[in-house]
């Protein structure tokens, strides 16, 4: 069974879509978010998808043809959506009604060990969301000394243990016994102390294979230029809304959003008018409910903006 995309609801509310409306969801995934963004927009809409991941948009985008939705109203590209003003070319964001962008790993990666992003399976060390090029886990670990494993997992994993797994993923490393992603769980789980252990309401593993998978896909900088491009290119009256599952992607949005938000003052303290608008101050986050039927939920955070005026938002100061 499918899985229901996290906040949906609350995304459709925000991105607030109407007939014949065009939106572009920069993270298709298993295409939960295009599939409302589709209905809602009609036949006279559309909307344009891009995902990192060429293997799951092909297979997202098969699904979808299924179901009836021609080109004139599903398109997508496979690329980072870091570059997404070269992916559509600048001007193109100016020609949407809204974006969407639902950040991290999607439920195929997370459910296929073959993808070497599970630690409950054995797979590769892999980790790539595009599997056509860049470091792999395995080759990422063999660059990387002690002390930027520990600092990767204790910044972006945020474990309180974080000198001990990177000091047994060294070891293991060295000695040839990091094999697989079930040998990589076993060796950070060994690195907790028993009592920890036993007593952590999580898998072990969960943070410090999430602190490895950001690593390998350089997810931070990606988001901070993805939404850059998208903030300058956006046109007045469209919007944006970014679902975040990591403290560091929340931080990132939400300090972006607050630049927008804010005229710029000029030398004599004059303001400018606010180039954009906040919908709402304090993130949304699932429910009770929903944590409950889809436990990945539980970090959620979504933001929502909407441009003001066009033309380029000043946030270099940020
Ligand atoms: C949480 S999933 C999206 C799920 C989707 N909203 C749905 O309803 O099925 C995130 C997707 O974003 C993709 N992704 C992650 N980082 C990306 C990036 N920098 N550029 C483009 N796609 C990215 C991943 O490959 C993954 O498919």
């Amino acid at each position: 069974m499918k899985h229901r995309p996290v906040l949906l609801d609350e995304t459709i509310r925000w991105l607030n879509p109407q007939p014949g409306q065009r939106f572009c969801d920069m993270t298709v995934g298993g295409g939960g978010h295009t599939r409302a963004l589709l209905q809602a927009v009609g036949t006279a809409g559309c909307v344009f998808g891009i995902d990192r991941d060429g293997e799951l948009l092909r297979e997202t985008t098969q699904e979808l043809r299924n179901e009836g939705y021609g080109e004139e109203r599903f398109q997508a590209v496979a690329g980072n959506f870091g570059d997404i003003d070269v992916l559509l070319g600048a001007a193109r964001l100016g020609e949407f009604d809204g974006f969407v962008a639902d950040l991290g790993a999607a439920s195929p990666h997370l459910d296929r060990p073959e993808r070497g992003f599970s630690f409950r399976e054995p797979g590769p060390l892999d980790m790539r969301f595009d599997r056509s090029g860049g470091p792999t886990l395995k080759e990422a670990l063999q660059a990387l000394d002690e002390a930027s494993v520990r600092r990767a997992i204790w910044e972006y994993g945020e474990d309180r243990f974080a000198s001990r797994i990177a000091r047994a993923i060294v070891e293991a490393r060295d000695a040839g016994r990091l094999t697989d992603t079930q040998a990589l769980a076993d060796v950070i789980r060994g690195a907790y102390p028993a009592r920890a252990r036993h007593a952590s309401r999580i898998d072990p593993a969960t943070r410090a294979f999430q602190a490895l998978r950001i690593v390998v896909n350089a997810e931070l900088e990606s988001v901070e230029r993805g939404l850059r491009a998208v903030l300058d290119g956006m046109k007045a009256g469209s919007r944006l809304v970014v679902i975040s599952f990591h403290s560091l992607e929340d931080r990132i949005v939400k300090r972006l959003f607050r630049a927008a938000s804010e005229g710029v003052q000029n030398l004599y303290g004059h303001r400018s008018a606010a180039p954009a608008r906040e919908l709402f101050r304090r993130p949304v986050t699932p429910g009770e409910m929903e944590i409950a039927g889809n436990p990945r939920a539980r970090s959620a955070k979504l933001r929502a903006l909407e441009k003001l005026a066009d033309g380029k938002i000043d946030v270099s100061r940020v």
